[in-house]
């Protein structure tokens, strides 16, 4: 029989992490299967008891679930109590330990990906909901000079990088604040991310387009569409990414904690690429 995995969320039609997994799967000849599952959005904690019974050895969980998996797991990574949420879920018997690796698959897009060491950076982070506060702390594990969190909502943003200034991985060496998009008005970043959702809804963010130091990346969590904020980094000059390599290396790093193998992200994302 084979180890069975599955991606939990509500909707989950249109994920991607089947085919990411499959591909990872064949090209470390790891014997798996791994599946969408639509999880009532009243019956999360149930359906992962049923898939436990069934024998499954972990799940991949997303919108809305994150925080849900988080608090019903009996043991929490370091990163995954940062974020508050999990997008991993590993079982062993009865027992669940959850984890974030989120971030982990962020800063590794960036740094091994597009090659962009973060170390020493000034890096500005646009929005403070979910997908950034699950990428905070690998963040500033990766030792940026200045993290500014700009968000629409300023107590948010505040909140934010207070929590950020106390984590213990934060060093002394490392600027924390938050503030507003227009408090943005007459700095310069040389990494830019926007974790904000206004890009599903078409919307530019008010950031001006001076924010964007010469040779910066602009990374767009978001995947599959160009948004407004990769179109306003581009006119300014920036090199802009979207979130698809992101993606493949959050999944690659669950892998990893499933199964203690790394695999080859480069070809997957390429494939990914050409869908
Ligand atoms: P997610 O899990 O995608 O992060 P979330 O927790 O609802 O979802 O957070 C959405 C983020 O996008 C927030 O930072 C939100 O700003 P507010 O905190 O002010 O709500 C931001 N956001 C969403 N739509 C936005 C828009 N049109 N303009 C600016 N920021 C927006």
């Amino acid at each position: 029989m084979v180890d069975k995995y599955a991606v939990l969320g509500n909707p989950i039609a249109h994920s991607k992490s089947p085919v990411i997994h499959e591909a990872f799967a064949k090209q470390t000849q790891q014997s798996l299967s791994y599946e969408r599952i639509l999880a009532p959005l009243d019956a999360f904690a149930a359906t992962v008891q049923d898939l436990i019974a069934k024998g499954y050895k972990g799940v991949n969980v997303t919108v809305p679930f994150k925080f849900e998996a988080y608090t019903l797991a009996h043991e929490q990574s370091v990163r995954a109590s940062s974020a508050g949420a999990a997008n991993t879920l590993i079982f062993d018997g009865q027992k669940i330990a959850a984890d974030n690796t989120d971030g982990a698959g962020l800063v590794r897009d960036i740094e091994q990906n597009l090659e962009v060491p973060l170390s020493g950076k000034r890096v500005l982070l646009l929005g403070a909901g979910g997908a950034a506060e699950g990428v905070l702390q690998p963040m500033l594990a990766a030792n940026p000079a200045l993290l500014v969190i700009a968000n629409r909502t300023l107590d948010k943003a505040l909140a934010m990088a207070s929590k950020a200034a106390a984590s213990t991985i934060s060093s002394s060496s490392i600027t924390v604040t938050g503030c507003t998009f227009k408090d943005l008005q007459g700095q310069q970043f040389d990494v830019v991310i926007n974790a904000t959702s206004a890009g599903l809804t078409d919307t530019a963010l008010p950031i001006s387009d001076t924010v964007f130091a010469d040779g910066c990346l602009a990374y767009d969590m978001m995947y599959g569409r160009e948004t407004p904020f990769m179109a306003q980094a581009r006119a300014n000059g920036a090199r802009v990414a979207d979130g698809l390599g992101m993606l493949v290396e959050q999944a690659a790093e669950a892998f990893y904690l499933w199964r203690g193998v790394r695999p080859q992200t480069r070809p997957v994302i390429e494939m990914m690429r050409a869908l």
